[in-house]
């Protein structure tokens, strides 16, 4: 990767099983505890990085429009971070497309700064090894880290005491799992939230009476999930991803003020979901800071557990599987 020639790199959102939720430190995002996602295969992130040596500043495009105020800044921070690392100072063209719907709760920062991480390294010629883009990614947003793999992964948060905390805390690939996930994604609101999920969680950490007890089982969760994957224990895996799901919730809807993305409609189809496993459908929920609610089962049930969820909420339903880590595409 030479001059000016656009570097381009696609990634994939994910889906937490056991979320990460509160940071420890905000500047280098940071977690208080680990956590653990499935990389998806539906809704790519596909950006192009091209370096401007004579431009004044950088440009930033998502979805063929001109970014601008937050958006533009977490861009721009980003790509001053790849610079400080390369020791260059270049600005940039940065031209990002989405195809899951932004800041719905679906994960959109995760395939989008994985992206930007691998498409920025490679343009500003850094080369790094995947725990270090994913170190890198985390610095966008933390969830992003993981999306630098593909499968399940699992994001450390390092020792409190570490003594480079930025080291310590980088995701990595689980080996060894047999389960055959699926993911059924009922999408209720795709337009843009009221509050951001940093803001969502950075108040449930502050001020939710609940967040210590949810911090503590999460750190617990995640041995188990761990165990459960291994053992392709699908019941386990999907009882311990809802649990630590509503849980979560239940941190933002404590805080002061409160947060609440479940509306109405998500409340009906957990309930939904619920009903169906009565009648012996093996099925569980997850959500993440928006509306929407993804329900977790064996690939081979996804089709039938997509229509029942056709028919009960009459709203596009998108089914997923296990998807790829992020890749740079041949030919920059
Ligand atoms: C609910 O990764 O978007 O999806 O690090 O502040 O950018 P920042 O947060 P982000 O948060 C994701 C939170 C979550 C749970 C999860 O993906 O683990």
């Amino acid at each position: 990767m030479r001059g000016s020639e656009p570097a381009e790199a696609v990634a994939h959102p994910n889906i937490a099983l056991v979320k990460y939720w509160g940071k420890r430190d905000d500047r280098l995002v940071i977690p208080y505890a680990d956590s653990l996602s499935m990389t998806l295969d539906v809704f790519p992130t596909t950006t192009q990085v091209r370096l401007q040596p004579h431009a004044t500043h950088d440009v930033v495009i998502m979805d063929g429009a001109l970014a601008r105020n937050n958006a533009r800044r977490r861009i721009v921070d980003f790509l001053d971070l790849v610079r400080e690392q390369a020791g260059r100072s270049e600005c940039a063209v940065v031209k990002t497309c989405n195809t899951v719907p932004v800041g719905a709760g679906l994960a959109s920062s995760a395939s989008g700064f994985a992206a930007l991480a691998l498409a920025s390294t490679a343009a500003y010629e850094l080369e790094y090894e995947p725990a270090a883009l994913s170190r890198l990614a985390r610095r966008g947003s933390g969830s992003a880290a993981r999306s630098v793999f593909g499968g399940f992964v699992r994001w450390h948060a390092g020792a409190p005491d570490a003594p480079d905390p930025d080291r310590a805390s980088f995701a990595e690939p689980l080996t060894g799992t047999q389960l055959d996930l699926a993911l059924v994604a009922v999408l209720l609101e795709t337009g843009h939230k009221s509050v951001s999920s940093r803001e969502a969680m950075s108040r449930s950490a502050r001020t939710s009476p609940l967040f210590p007890t949810w911090l503590a089982r999460t750190r617990a969760e995640i041995g188990e999930m761990c165990a459960a994957l291994d053992e392709g224990d699908l019941a386990t895996v999907g009882a311990i991803a809802e649990c630590n799901a509503l849980g979560m919730h239940r941190t933002m809807e404590t805080a002061v003020p409160p947060v609440r993305y479940r509306t109405r409609d998500s409340h009906r189809v957990l309930q939904q979901v619920r009903r169906m496993r009565r009648a012996g459908l093996r099925a569980w929920s997850t959500m993440d800071a928006g509306p929407n609610v993804k329900v977790l089962c064996a690939t081979g049930d996804a089709p039938l557990v997509a229509e029942e969820l056709k028919q009960a909420t009459r709203r596009r339903v998108v089914v997923a599987r296990g998807g790829p880590g992020a890749v740079l595409r041949g030919g920059s």
